[in-house]
């Protein structure tokens, strides 16, 4: 859990919705919003049937809204096609929105390049036209990893105009992760770059996918396509290798989008889960548009002028419904930033804020955070410094908002007179299910509110039996929504166990504890499982651990994780080595060591902050290892639980004082 938990616990301001952004916003006033409620409620057919036909358009209609045969496999409009690229660009070519921008690119050095509506759909057709020719087609998987550019956001699209289902990799992914989700997978294609930059650094993107593909079983892979950013030098294989604009060069500005079954895998995007394997999580084409551009409307009351700036990255599930989908299929302008938030200083976010007039500005407590405490020791990059006054919503996502930060975020950013919606969403839900709506609900620092009608949130004890407001609980979605999860890729019966455990009577289990306050209120008291919330990125803490074990001087292994001001949590790991207990410098160089294998293993993100190096691990006798006890030890703090049925109590000293 998160350091704000204690403050988020005694939080008593309420700040009610400003009466500007309620009038004449998506959904206005409380008891609109309570008639939405009322009717998903009463009958959730016609309320998801009646919007997937005034939101969405169809090649051919559905009949059937909700498919509940082979619950908690259900469909939704399953006997209807349509196509999502279509959705988010076709449709607009005829109106004026045709010429407007659709994305304006910031690169890491500061380059802006913009495209509108009508060009941005050629460029979509004349790759997917490329991957046409290249014989690709609809059902195939195509692994993406790509740094944020307008090329991504072209190649996602034209994967969904061809149904070629996309699995994007986050960049700062090391090689054997990618290697994992390509064979997972069975991608017959790879779209990559040379290089990304970013914060003035090129990092190679194509050589760790030459790495993963040589690591054996991606034999499928009959292309890589490299989209050329920085010109830096790749290995270059003949026949499977091939140039993005040079494949995309000559082709015609038209490709008819498929139409698929609303059922049909739009995308699968890999996140951790609580054992060492992450789970590639499956998202359908119909309802996960829906949603996302239902809740682009609704959350962020969408307005044909606004300036929409998610600064997540599209490797993440915010950059697919939040970038790539969601503000493309409402017609908005939104920016698209390459670099990070502190390059070339820390006042990066507040100035292109100002330079493109962002209106919606949606980003994570991690950068809210770290940019609060850099703005205190460099006050010419306080965001007081800037004009914010285009801004009229704020949001955050990813993790628990501590009220401190919130109020920072709502004060120097917001200026008192911006919304800040703590939207709580996950990978499987698709997109936001619990958050304020600017038009209607009073703002609690540190809550994310109420939910979105159509959202049976609950908060449940084991049984799956109501928990009374004010006491902690399990959070679930007692009905199905079109944008949730359909299965994990290629493990049905995990999906099942994950999801939607029988003791839960059919509520889906989103792996969060929360509670409600008397105001029917949620507050996120964070992950219930092994899952660990680093900077908004969900690690397991199996996950790291299988990579520490791969190591050959590390004998065992147990991850935990612990409070941190800035990351939310940090990762601690206690490492037993095959070898004696390293002191000093040798055990400095030794936990270095293991946190570089960690960062090839999995990825930077996934590096321990803290290593702890022991003689064993604390096990009960029936050697089950005792992590609850680690993270006493992880924070600093002496442990008072009853230890006598510990095999070993004097470990959890040697571990208390361990480097
Ligand atoms: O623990 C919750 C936390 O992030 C998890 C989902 O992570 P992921 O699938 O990577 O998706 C992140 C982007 C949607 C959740 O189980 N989380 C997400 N949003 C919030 C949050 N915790 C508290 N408040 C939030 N607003």
């Amino acid at each position: 859990m998160s350091s704000g938990i204690e403050s988020i616990l005694t939080e008593t301001r309420v700040f009610p919705p400003f009466p500007n952004l309620v009038q004449g916003a998506a959904i206005s006033g409380m008891d609109e919003y309570r008639a939405l409620c009322q009717e998903a409620e009463q009958s959730p057919d016609e309320f998801w049937g009646r919007l997937a036909r005034e939101n969405l358009a169809w090649t051919t209609p559905f009949k059937q809204v909700l498919d509940e045969s082979e619950a908690p496999f259900y469909r939704w409009f399953g006997d209807g096609e349509m196509n999502v690229s279509a959705n988010c660009l076709d449709k607009h070519l005829d109106t004026p929105t045709a010429n407007k921008t659709a994305l304006i690119f910031e690169s890491d050095d500061g380059k802006v390049s913009t495209v509108t509506y009508k060009q941005l759909h050629a460029r979509v057709c004349q790759f997917a036209n490329g991957l046409k020719s290249l014989g690709h087609r609809t059902g195939e998987r195509a692994i993406i990893y790509m740094p944020m550019s307008i090329e991504a956001v072209v190649a996602m699209q034209a994967c969904a105009r061809l149904g070629i289902i996309h699995s994007v990799v986050f960049g700062g992914f090391s090689s054997k992760s990618l290697h994992e989700r390509t064979v997972d997978v069975g991608a017959t294609l790879v779209i990559t770059a040379d290089e990304q930059v970013r914060g003035g650094k090129s990092i190679p993107l194509k050589s760790a996918v030459d790495e993963a593909l040589a690591m054996g079983g991606c034999d499928a892979v009959a292309h890589v396509i490299v989209y050329k950013r920085t010109g830096g030098a790749v290995q270059w294989q003949e026949g499977r290798d091939l140039w993005m604009d040079e494949l995309s060069a000559g082709q015609p500005d038209v490709c008819e989008p498929v139409p698929l079954n609303a059922e049909h895998p739009l995308f699968i995007l890999y996140t951790s889960g609580s054992t060492g394997k992450p789970k590639g999580v499956q998202h359908a084409t119909a309802g996960f548009l829906l949603w996302a551009l239902l809740t682009v409307k609704w959350t962020f009351d969408a307005k044909d002028s606004d300036v929409f700036w998610c600064t997540a990255d599209v490797g993440w599930v915010t950059g697919h419904t939040y970038i790539t989908y969601g503000p493309l299929a409402a017609g908005l302008t939104q920016v698209v930033f390459e670099g990070v938030p502190t390059y070339p200083n820390v006042g990066r976010f507040w100035e292109m804020i100002q330079r493109h007039k962002v209106t919606v500005f949606y980003t994570a407590p991690t950068a809210i955070r770290s940019l609060t405490k850099a703005a205190e020791s460099a006050p010419d990059y306080h965001p007081r410094e800037y004009d914010l006054g285009s801004l009229r919503i704020i949001g955050s996502v990813g993790e628990p908002i501590n009220p401190e930060a919130w109020m920072w975020y709502y004060t120097n950013v917001g200026r008192e007179r911006c919304p800040v919606l703590d939207t709580w969403w996950q990978t499987e839900t698709g997109a936001h299910m619990i958050t304020p709506l600017p038009g209607v609900t009073p703002l609690k620092p540190g809550s994310c509110t109420l939910p979105l009608p159509g959202i049976a949130a609950a908060i449940v004890d084991e049984a799956g039996e109501p928990v009374e407001s004010g006491k902690g609980g399990f959070l679930v979605v007692q009905r199905p929504w079109p944008a949730m999860i359909r299965t994990i890729w290629g493990d049905p019966e995990r999906f099942k166990k994950s999801y939607f455990p029988p003791e839960l009577k059919g509520a889906y289990l989103a792996g969060d504890g929360a509670q409600r306050d008397a105001d029917g209120y949620f507050w996120i008291m964070g992950r219930i499982d092994d899952v660990l919330n680093v900077s908004g990125h969900r690690l397991g803490t199996m996950e790291v651990e299988s990579a520490l074990v791969a190591h050959e001087l590390v004998a065992e292994a147990a991850v935990v994780g612990r409070p941190d001001a800035t990351t939310g949590e940090a990762v601690v790991a206690f490492v037993v080595l095959k070898r004696s207990l390293p002191e000093g410098a040798e055990a400095d160089q030794i936990a270095k060591q293991l946190r570089d294998w960690v960062s090839k293993e999995i990825g930077p993100i996934a590096k321990p902050k803290d290593i702890r190096f022991g003689e064993n691990l604390p096990k009960t006798r029936s050697g089950k290892i005792m992590r609850r006890l680690l993270r006493v030890v992880a924070k600093g703090e002496t442990v008072t639980q009853d230890v006598s049925t510990l095999e070993n109590p004097a470990i959890l000293d040697q571990l208390s004082q361990a480097r």
